[in-house]
């Protein structure tokens, strides 16, 4: 409990943000996109779908398919709270500077 009240206080709000972002990708969505993505500033070196360091894809894009799924890649809504989607998609565009 103390580490994560540390955790929730000290950092500026965007970083705790990507934060949240990082750990919806790794490990907080299930499936964690993760698996299936491979994303450098995540450690993830999924290849069932797009690398999304090469897609970069903007927040919007990223936004529909976690929301609706795509293909084989499962929706999103319903597991993960608006809150969590927002923080991802937010994640990966600036991390793979799609914006
Ligand atoms: C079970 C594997 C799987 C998981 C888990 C998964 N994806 Fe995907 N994702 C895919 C596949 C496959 C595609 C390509 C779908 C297609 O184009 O038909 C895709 C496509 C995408 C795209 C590109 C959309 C586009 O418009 O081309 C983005 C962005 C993306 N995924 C982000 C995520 C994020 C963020 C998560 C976690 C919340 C996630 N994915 C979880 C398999 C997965």
């Amino acid at each position: 409990m103390v580490a994560g009240l540390a955790l929730l206080l000290a950092p500026p709000l965007s970083a705790r943000a990507d934060e949240l972002g990082k750990n919806v990708f790794t490990q907080i969505a299930q499936p964690a996109c993760a698996i299936c993505h491979t994303l450098k500033a995540a450690g993830a070196a999924g290849t069932i779908g797009p690398s999304l360091d090469e897609l970069k894809p903007d927040k919007a894009r990223v936004m529909d398919a976690v929301k609706n799924g795509l293909g084989v890649m499962p929706p999103f809504a319903g597991k993960l709270t608006a809150q969590q989607m927002d923080a991802v998609a937010d994640f990966v565009a600036k991390a793979t500077a799609g914006q």
